[in-house]
């Protein structure tokens, strides 16, 4: 190809345009090789100079790139020198070449972060610099291009702000979670238990106005009311974290749960645990463990008609395992998950701990659920 050979002409003979090939050293003028030695040091400062910098003519041509430039582009051991610079990039956009015009003739321009598409496809990023060289008779030789990709930062940059976002948006909902729960204590408490002392009050006061012998007998009543709104508000306390949690761990709050859900929905639950009895996680992976079979379990009694849930926890490796299957009326779990209420919650707190979270189901074929949390530093 005649464009490799130009380079070498030009890059040997350049502006000084005395080099003899075949002359014996000796025999060079002091000045001559003076000139030869500075251009050889030029050459190696710019190759091995830890940035991608290039050196064009004024049509473009490289006179040189340093390795960085090569790799920077990926262009591989591919020697630049003498070739046109959109021939080596033809997917260089009309507006750059615009930017190489008016540096020829004389502008020195930069960029902070420029997109560059490329021929492949990819979108690089690229972050430049470009300004004119000059002849030692003042004339401008060229440009000198200096630039640096920075792909990666920029993706970097972009992952950040979406993880940003995305914790933004997760602490949202988790500030939502805890008001709808606010929300649904508070009525409890207002409708169950509000009520409740409400009649307590009424039957205490109508109580005082009658005559000792029948407010004895409306007493009776009174504990009973009184009895009823103890056990409402232990199995409030109970709903919202059963202590057992804390104090025992997770396979007893578990099989605690487990007992109380089969004696009030009818299903039956087949609970097998291994690996983890006697164990204590840090507590929140317990929290969401016990959260997670409890959501699971509501949703079988509530949206699938089952009349069995496999329930099984097991270690493994550095996993807790929870796998949880229904025989109910299955579901399209898209749908499901983008109504962010149950399930969606599931999955965050999943997420949050570092866990994985799948969810198998067909309508008519029941429901699998297999969840997976980090169990590396077990406490105790
Ligand atoms: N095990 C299941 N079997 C059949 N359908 C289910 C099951 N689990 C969930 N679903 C369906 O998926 C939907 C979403 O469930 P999710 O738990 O996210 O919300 P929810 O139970 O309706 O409300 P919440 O959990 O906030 O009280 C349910 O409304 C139901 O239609
Ligand atoms: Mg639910």
């Amino acid at each position: 190809m005649t464009t490799k050979n130009k380079p070498n002409e030009r890059g040997r003979r350049g502006r000084a345009g005395t080099a003899q090939p075949g002359a014996h050293r000796s025999k060079r003028k002091p000045a001559e090789q003076a000139l030869r030695r500075y251009r050889q040091i030029l050459h190696l400062f710019v190759e091995n100079s830890p940035a991608a910098i290039a050196m064009l003519d004024r049509e473009m041509n490289y006179i040189i790139a340093s390795r960085r430039y090569l790799s920077d582009y990926e262009l591989g051991e591919q020697n630049l020198i003498g070739r046109s610079h959109y021939e080596v990039f033809p997917e260089i956009p009309e507006r750059w070449k615009e930017i190489h015009r008016r540096c020829l003739a004389g502008a020195i321009e930069k960029a902070d972060e420029d997109p560059f598409p490329r021929k492949d496809g990819k979108l690089d990023w690229v972050r430049w610099e470009i300004r004119p060289w000059h002849e030692t008779n003042g004339e401008i030789g060229g440009i000198i291009l200096f630039s640096e990709v920075i792909t990666e930062r920029k993706l970097a940059q972009e992952e950040l702000r979406l993880s940003r976002d995305r914790l933004a948006e997760l602490s949202r909902r988790l500030v939502e979670a805890h008001e709808s729960e606010r929300r649904a204590i508070g009525r409890e408490l207002h409708d169950q238990i509000g009520q409740m002392l409400t009649a307590l009050k009424l039957t205490i006061e109508i109580a005082m106005q009658l005559p000792p012998e029948q407010a004895l007998r409306k007493a009776a009543q009174e504990k009973e009311l009184v009895e009823d709104l103890l056990a409402r508000v232990s199995a409030l306390s109970l709903e919202l974290r059963p202590p057992m949690l804390d104090d025992l761990g997770l396979i007893p709050a578990l099989l605690w749960h487990v007992n109380r859900f089969q004696e009030q929905s009818r299903i039956e639950v087949d609970f097998k645990h291994s690996g983890v009895e006697g164990k204590r996680f840090p507590p929140e992976i317990e929290t969401t463990a016990y959260r997670i079979v409890q959501e699971s379990l509501t949703n079988a009694a509530r949206h699938a008609g089952a009349t069995r849930v496999r329930l099984e926890v097991q270690r493994r490796d550095g996993w807790m395992e929870i796998q949880i299957e229904d025989d109910g009326a299955g579901f399209d779990v898209e749908s499901a998950l983008a109504k962010n209420r149950g399930l969606g919650g599931m999955r965050e707190r999943v997420q949050l701990v570092g866990g994985t979270f799948q969810i198998e189901s067909e309508p008519g074929k029941g429901t699998r659920e297999l969840i997976r949390l980090p169990i590396r530093e077990e406490t105790q």
